[in-house]
């Protein structure tokens, strides 16, 4: 499988349950790599660049409010089939969807809340990263 790397960020959510250490952990367990991180804040600008394909959808504007609400962390994740091996970890959008032994089955609560962000397209991939990382 080609290497590739993936936008991956703890939400607020994720940081002020202290779950930081358990996701970066479980994707160093999976073969994955770290190779950038930063604990900080998401703008308004870069959040509506990273939800663009939200816009105008009845929870855009909370989504919006939430992913600014607080510290996140940012990273650029790398490895073979980065993209989709994130996508798998992070388990389903809805943490009452997502299996347990999943990120968002194990930590998250709610739909809204549901702890982390990762890329769905190697496109997405290189977008989301210019967006964070420019
Ligand atoms: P989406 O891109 O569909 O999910 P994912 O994060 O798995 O790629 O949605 C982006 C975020 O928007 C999602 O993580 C949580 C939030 N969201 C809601 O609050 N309500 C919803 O009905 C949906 C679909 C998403
Ligand atoms: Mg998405």
């Amino acid at each position: 499988m080609a290497v590739q790397k993936t936008y991956i960020m703890i939400k607020p959510d994720g940081v002020k349950n202290k779950h930081i250490g358990e996701i970066v952990n479980r994707f160093e367990r999976a073969g994955l790599a770290v190779e950038r991180m930063e604990l900080g804040m998401v703008t308004p600008e870069q959040a509506a660049a990273n939800y663009a394909e939200h816009e105008g959808k009845p929870f855009y504007n909370g989504l919006i409010e939430y992913i600014t609400s607080g510290p996140v962390v940012k990273m650029i994740i790398s490895g073979d089939g980065a993209v989709a091996k994130c996508r798998s970890l992070m388990g389903a959008t809805n943490p009452a969807d997502a299996a347990p032994g999943t990120i968002r089955g194990d930590f998250g609560l709610v739909m809204d809340e549901n702890v982390i962000h990762g890329s769905d397209s190697p496109e997405s991939a290189e977008r989301e990263m210019g967006i964070f990382f420019a």
